[in-house]
């Protein structure tokens, strides 16, 4: 599941590690100010080593529950790029949603979306579920152009629906259906 995989000549995309811990926490320093308008208000600890082998910690754990997937995309020793497969339910739902940010000095190299659309070919073809959601705000076009590319589909919007650099903010609803 997840297998390592190359996305372009210098990185790589695989499931965290403990050990990834540090490079990790590198990577959010560096983006700080980058993500900020785009993630949720993080606590200081949230930069620290120890924050994030705690998070990867529960992060492997759920997943060898089958309950989501914590990737990254690595090059050379350096963090670049997180996605998650998170909130797997199984029964009649058979869903996941899907999170993500690249590193500012990665951005627009196809990363993201060459991810994006490994993840929903995995999700499809090994984890068998039927279909994955996502949110972006109303004007992260960037995102919004990521996801229709990987075939998901706008299905509304929701009110306040999440708190975004300290506001409740408004977001676009995606879905994509795996199986028909
Ligand atoms: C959104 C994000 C993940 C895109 O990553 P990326 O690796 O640069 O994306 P890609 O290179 O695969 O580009 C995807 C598409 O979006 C377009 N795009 C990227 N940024 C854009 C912007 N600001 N405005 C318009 N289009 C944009 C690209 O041109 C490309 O479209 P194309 O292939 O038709 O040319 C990255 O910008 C990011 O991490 N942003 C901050 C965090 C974030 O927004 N996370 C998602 C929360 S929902």
């Amino acid at each position: 599941m997840f297998e390592s995989r190359k996305l372009s000549q210098d990185v790589t995309v695989r499931v965290l590690r403990l050990s990834d811990a540090s490079a990790l926490a590198g990577a959010y320093v560096r983006n700080r100010q980058y993500l900020s308008q785009w993630e949720p208000v993080r606590p200081e600890e949230y930069y620290t080593e120890a924050w994030q082998a705690a998070d990867i910690a529960k992060r492997l754990i759920s997943s060898e529950a089958g309950d989501g997937y914590p990737l990254g995309l690595f090059a050379g020793d350096d963090v670049v790029g997180r996605f998650n497969l998170a909130g797997i339910v199984r029964g009649p739902f058979e869903s996941a949603g899907l999170g993500y940010w690249v590193d500012s000095q990665y951005a627009g190299r196809g990363l993201a979306s060459a991810t994006v659309q490994m993840i929903v070919e995995t999700a499809r073809e090994e984890l068998g579920l039927h279909r994955i959601e996502a949110s972006t705000l109303l004007h992260n076009i960037g995102s919004q152009r990521v996801l229709v590319k990987a075939g998901f589909q706008q299905i509304g919007v929701a009110p306040q629906y999440l708190q975004i650099a300290g506001k409740w903010q408004d977001h676009n609803l995606y879905q994509i259906v795996l199986h028909e």
